[in-house]
């Protein structure tokens, strides 16, 4: 199946944009002036490697090297590193409560220097700024986990691409984000905050352009056609989406992708597949309409069956594979359910190997109307006679079934045994029910990706389970 790109006027170009991107040697920020390399003369990164005593030196190694040093300049050794993640931290602390205004700062002086970049980002700025105050947050408090600070970094990085971000991009950012810690720090920008700084933005900007880099065979977005829109409920649809079949996006069950319809330009939105991986490559998306939200109206309201949407790599901790015990317990909330389906539909596969855990599924709604899914989840525990679903009510007195919020409802029927636990929903209701399993259970293991609307606590890494 073609499926034509159309409405879309100003994405960068799928393949085209990896296939275009320079082979070679990946240079790195540096507070040098920026000037023309003369032919045959070595990136930045090469020459820097030659020798000791340079600035930039360990900043920018290569990521295996500068993994070890999780981003610290001169040499790594591990005092070093402690004292530049001490100095980081207590620099941002310093930034954290106008974060804001930092924030304001950074991207004005990053359109003043550079008007060509304003266009790729949206209007608005409050998600961008409060993304990346939180990626700089979760930068420091990571320092010393390099291992996981680099794949977040690579996945950050490539999700860039689809952003139309390139390594040029990287030299402007960085140096507008030092002329903004520098702005704000006042008399505590001392000579080492500002070689810490350096450190770990050369540190970021190596593992991001070299990650970007290594990923170019893989699209920055799929082009997916509506197959089917589904209106169940005034504000909630259920979409399939059907991709090139030789060339859909891979994921694992439990993950989410981002979209982006034409209507929006450039504004992407995350949501969790709720299909485990078919062979015809299609995936359903459960989409709630929010009060005067962009994306999820043009979703619900104004998408028609052959429109195309853009869609991005799938992402998320919270998978399948995870399980390990023979007792799981899921606890999804309103649309968030996607996530948790696609994990049953996994399971269900005649191609799951045995053997198969009991799953009980706890499923929440306001009122009955809103279990929009009941009918295709019961057909799949029909089917399936490890699949326990147990609707559940909140605001429904009258209601017959089981009532109540669902952390109140877990801590009454979770059963003995339970091994591994899901929950989804919005954040206060995952946090909640979490802290429920934590106390009644305390061996179970939790996996949870809490989805809700784009913010800073997200941003700043709190990431989805397992979590003890
Ligand atoms: C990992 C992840 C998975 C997600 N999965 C799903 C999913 O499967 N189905 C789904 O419908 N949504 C899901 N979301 C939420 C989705 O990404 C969007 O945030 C949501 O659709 C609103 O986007 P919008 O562009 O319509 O709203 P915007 O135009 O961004 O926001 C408009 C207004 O609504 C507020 N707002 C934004 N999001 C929410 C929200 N979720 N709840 C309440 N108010 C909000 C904003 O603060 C703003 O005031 C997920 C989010 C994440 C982070
Ligand atoms: C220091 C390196 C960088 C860091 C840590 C960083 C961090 C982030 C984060 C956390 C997000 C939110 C993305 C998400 O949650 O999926 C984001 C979005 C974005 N970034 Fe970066 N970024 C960096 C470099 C750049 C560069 C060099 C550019 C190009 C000028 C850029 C342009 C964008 C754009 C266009 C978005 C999308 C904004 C939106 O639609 O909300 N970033 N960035």
């Amino acid at each position: 199946m073609a499926i034509a790109l159309s409405g879309f006027p100003d994405v960068p170009g799928g393949r085209a944009v990896a296939a275009g991107r320079p082979h070679g040697p990946v240079p790195v920020w540096t507070t040098e002036p920026a000037r023309d390399r003369e032919p045959g003369e070595p990136a930045p990164s090469e020459q820097d490697s030659q020798g000791p005593g340079h600035e930039t030196q360990a900043a920018s190694q290569s990521p295996g090297r500068a993994d070890a040093g999780g981003g610290c300049a001169g040499e790594p050794d591990e005092t070093s590193c402690q004292l530049n993640s001490r100095l980081l931290r207590k620099s941002l602390a310093q930034l954290e409560p106008e974060s804001e205004n930092v924030m304001a700062y950074f991207f004005a002086t990053l359109f003043l220097r550079n008007p060509e970049l304003r266009p790729m980002f949206p209007l608005s700025m409050d998600i961008p700024r409060r993304r990346v105050f939180g990626a700089l947050t979760r930068y420091v408090w990571s320092c010393d986990h390099p291992e996981s600070l680099a794949r977040w970094l690579s996945e950050l990085a490539c999700d860039h691409r689809k952003y139309g971000v390139s390594e040029s991009h990287y030299r402007p950012f960085c140096d507008a984000l030092l002329a903004t810690v520098e702005a704000f720090s006042g008399r505590a920008w001392t000579p080492e905050v500002k070689a810490a700084w350096e450190g770990a933005l050369s540190y970021i900007s190596t593992i991001m352009t070299d990650a970007a880099h290594g990923a170019q065979d893989e699209p920055p977005w799929w082009l997916a056609e509506v197959g089917t829109h589904d209106l169940r409920r005034p504000d909630l649809a259920v979409l399939r989406l059907r991709f090139d079949p030789a060339d859909p996006p891979h994921y694992r069950p439990g993950q989410h992708v981002s979209v982006q319809v034409s209507r929006w330009p450039r504004i992407w939105r995350e949501y969790s597949v709720a299909n485990a991986p078919r062979a015809d490559g299609t995936l359903c998306l459960h989409v709630r309409a929010i009060p005067g939200g962009r994306v999820s109206n043009a979703l619900v309201h104004q998408t028609q069956v052959g429109d195309t949407v853009l869609v991005g790599a799938a992402r998320g901790g919270m998978t399948v594979d995870s399980v390990t015990s023979r007792t799981v317990v899921c606890v999804a909330g309103g649309t968030v359910l996607a996530p948790v389906k696609a994990i049953l539909d996994a399971h269900a596969s005649p191609a799951r190997p045995p053997p198969l855990p009991d799953v009980r599924l706890l499923f929440g709604a306001r009122r009955e109307e809103d279990l929009y899914d009941l009918p295709d989840l019961r057909r799949l525990a029909g089917t399936c006679s490890f699949l326990e679903v147990i609707p559940v009510i909140s605001h429904d007195p009258a209601y017959p079934g089981l009532r109540g919020t669902l952390p109140e409802v877990t801590a009454r029927h979770l059963p003995p045994g339970a091994g591994d636990v899901f929950i989804s929903g919005p954040p206060g209701m995952v946090t909640q029910t979490a802290a429920v399993v934590a106390a009644r259970a305390p061996g179970a293991r939790l996996h949870f990706d809490p989805p809700g609307p784009a913010t800073t606590e997200r941003a700043s890494g709190r990431q989805a389970g397992p979590v003890s």
